[in-house]
């Protein structure tokens, strides 16, 4: 198998939780390449019912607003559990994993795809420091954002949880298309930079995004890489 969809094609996924969905896209990848499913759920802290109904059609298809840690004392059980590049942004994420075992259906599979932070290219660089300093103005304004983790850090979660990896799959995007400019992720940090400070930001922070943004101009930025890896609990 070269291909989370490699797997996804012999998996019968039953019930499918996609944990911070945001509006839908992993879950939209789950429910293309799944042999089959019974139900499709997905769960953000932030209300983003109406894009995800949008992006993903069907009777059995909700959503629940809800932080996680929140949800997990309820009494549900899901066979396919999924989390993608959200577990930088889940405070308590060694906790998170432990604990979804409790939702976890005999058989379960949890399916965690996440950006990762080492063997980067130069513009993959860029990327992940515009992403950091995006991460940080967040953490500003009261939200819990962190830079990307390696890969050693991603299977040290996993392995603290309980879970074992049965495939993993590293697409390490080293010849992804560059970006020279400041229109497109370095532009995002500058608007973010914008909702922290409206008044103008620190001298520290605007020199950041200066050196950020001349490095995206000399260098660029790229996608960053991808680790996907299938898991059941020990
Ligand atoms: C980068 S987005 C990922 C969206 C989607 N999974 C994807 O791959 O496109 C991170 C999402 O995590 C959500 N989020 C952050 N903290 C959360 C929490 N404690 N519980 C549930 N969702 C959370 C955010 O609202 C956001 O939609």
């Amino acid at each position: 198998m070269t291909a989370l969809e490699d797997f996804l094609r012999t998996r019968a996924g039953g019930a499918v939780l996609d944990i911070a969905c945001g509006g839908g896209a992993f879950a939209r990848r789950l429910v293309d390449g799944l042999a089959s499913y019974r139900g499709v759920t997905g769960l953000d802290i932030v209300d983003k019912r109406e894009e995800f109904l949008g992006n993903i059609e069907g009777d059995d298809v909700s959503f629940v607003a809800s932080a996680i840690g929140d949800y997990l004392r309820g009494d549900h059980g899901f066979d396919t559990i999924s989390i993608s590049n959200a577990l930088h942004h889940l405070e308590g994420v060694g906790d998170i994993l432990r604990d979804l075992r409790r939702i976890a259906n005999p058989n379960g599979v949890v399916i965690i795809s996440e950006m990762y932070a080492d063997d980067l290219t130069p513009p993959q660089q860029t990327q992940r420091d515009l992403h950091a300093m995006i991460a940080r103005l967040h953490v500003g304004m009261g939200e819990y954002h962190r830079a990307t983790y390696t890969r050693d850090e991603i299977n040290g979660f996993l392995a603290g949880a309980g879970l074992g990896v049965l495939h993993a799959f590293d697409a390490p995007h080293d010849d992804a298309p560059v970006e020279k400019g400041t229109d497109g992720f370095a532009g995002r940090a500058g608007s973010v930079m914008a909702d922290a400070y409206p008044d103008g930001a620190p001298p520290d922070v605007s020199a950041e995004y200066e050196r950020l943004k001349a490095r995206a101009i000399a260098i660029g930025v790229a996608r960053p890489p991808q680790l996907t890896l299938v898991c059941a609990y020990r």
